[in-house]
């Protein structure tokens, strides 16, 4: 192993990505230095929102420990000489570069050289991040999903000066924190997940401007298809699973057909501009009432804790299985 785990984890940045990383850690077994960049970001939202996640955890069976004692090992601070404690700290401030560079040079100065330094970027690629730090070789993407306490998902991603052999040892070692984590060993923009899931929506947006269907007749196809194998297997799986032949028939003509558009889609700009969000104020896709968006936030979370019993039924019984593995 080269890399020292001395078992304390910072993360940097307490926004929604932040606390729910720390509440990951912490039920499973971390401890954790939790750093609000911004002092006044230390006030109650952060640790409240932690206290609930642990909360719920326990409620929904997904630990068995007591919430309280979890929440004694996170340690909160705005101070960066608080990181020197830690073999790993997790960035996860805003998704702008100026701030990311101006927070990840801070956490370097306040470490030693051999701790490794992540981001959670989402679509800045890693090796530009890379480029800020006097020791680039320690850095990498770590890419969580929310909630990061009821999924398994985790993109470890290399940049072109991270050590493929490092970014093996985290692989190795997010799997102890309750992951499935994924490596990208050549930097991309998007890594995996958000390449698959944009070319999704991109068609999704071409479906509905070009009047095909409806925005609900889309969700409600996604859903029914997708949405009820995604759980159990990724594509490669499923294509073998369904007859791969018939896929190869398809793709000869349905490729050539696909929106290769590159603008962002009207229909998503018009509603952002004017300042639209979504559930979380009630302006999005769909209108919310107050209560209607209270409804599918509340929904949707307990949703998330149903599909991480399934799916971890499911990963038990498919790890059994000794045949199947792939061709790389
Ligand atoms: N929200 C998601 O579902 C999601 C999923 C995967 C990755 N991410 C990534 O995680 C990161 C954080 O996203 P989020 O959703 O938690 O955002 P957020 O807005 O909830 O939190 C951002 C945090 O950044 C910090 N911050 C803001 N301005 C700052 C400044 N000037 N200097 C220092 N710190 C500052 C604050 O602590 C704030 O709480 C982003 O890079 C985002 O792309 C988000």
């Amino acid at each position: 192993m080269i890399i020292k785990d001395n078992g304390v984890i910072g993360v940097v940045g307490l926004g929604m990505m932040g606390a729910s990383i720390v509440s990951a850690l912490l039920i499973n077994g971390q401890k954790v230095i939790a750093l609000a960049p911004i002092e006044s970001d230390l006030d109650k939202s952060a640790k409240e929102r932690i206290k609930k996640s642990l909360n719920e955890c326990r409620t929904q069976g997904i630990t068995a420990d007591d919430p309280e004692e979890l929440y004694n090992n996170v340690t909160f601070t705005s101070s960066f000489d608080d990181l020197k404690f830690c073999w790993i700290i997790m960035e996860s401030v805003s998704e702008n570069l100026e701030i990311k560079k101006r927070v990840l040079e801070k956490i370097e100065k306040a470490v030693d050289d051999s701790v490794i330094i992540t981001s959670n970027t989402s679509a800045i690629p890693i090796s530009t991040l890379q480029g800020y730090l006097k020791v680039p070789e320690r850095f990498f993407g770590m890419h969580w999903a929310e909630p990061a306490y009821t999924t398994r998902f985790l993109e470890i991603v290399c940049g072109d000066k991270s050590p493929t052999k490092i970014g093996k040892e985290l692989h190795q070692i997010a799997t102890a924190w309750g992951k499935e984590p994924t490596l990208v060993l050549k930097d991309i923009q998007g890594f995996i997940t958000n390449r698959l899931m944009y070319s999704l929506y991109r068609e999704a947006f071409y479906l509905v401007e070009n009047g095909y269907a409806t925005i609900d007749d889309v969700d409600r196809a996604c859903k029914n298809d997708a949405g009820h194998w995604l759980t159990f297997c990724g594509p490669f799986r499923y294509m073998d699973l369904t007859g791969l032949q018939a896929y190869h028939a398809v793709m000869k003509n349905l490729f050539k057909d696909l929106s290769t558009g590159t603008e962002v889609p009207k229909l998503i700009r018009d509603i952002a501009e004017s300042g639209g969000n979504g559930v979380s104020n009630g302006k999005g896709f769909y209108s919310y009432t107050p209560e209607e968006s209270k409804a599918w936030e509340l929904a949707f979370e307990k949703f998330a804790f149903d599909v991480n019993r399934l799916s971890t039924k499911y990963l038990e019984e498919t790890d059994s299985i000794t045949s199947g593995t792939s061709k790389d």
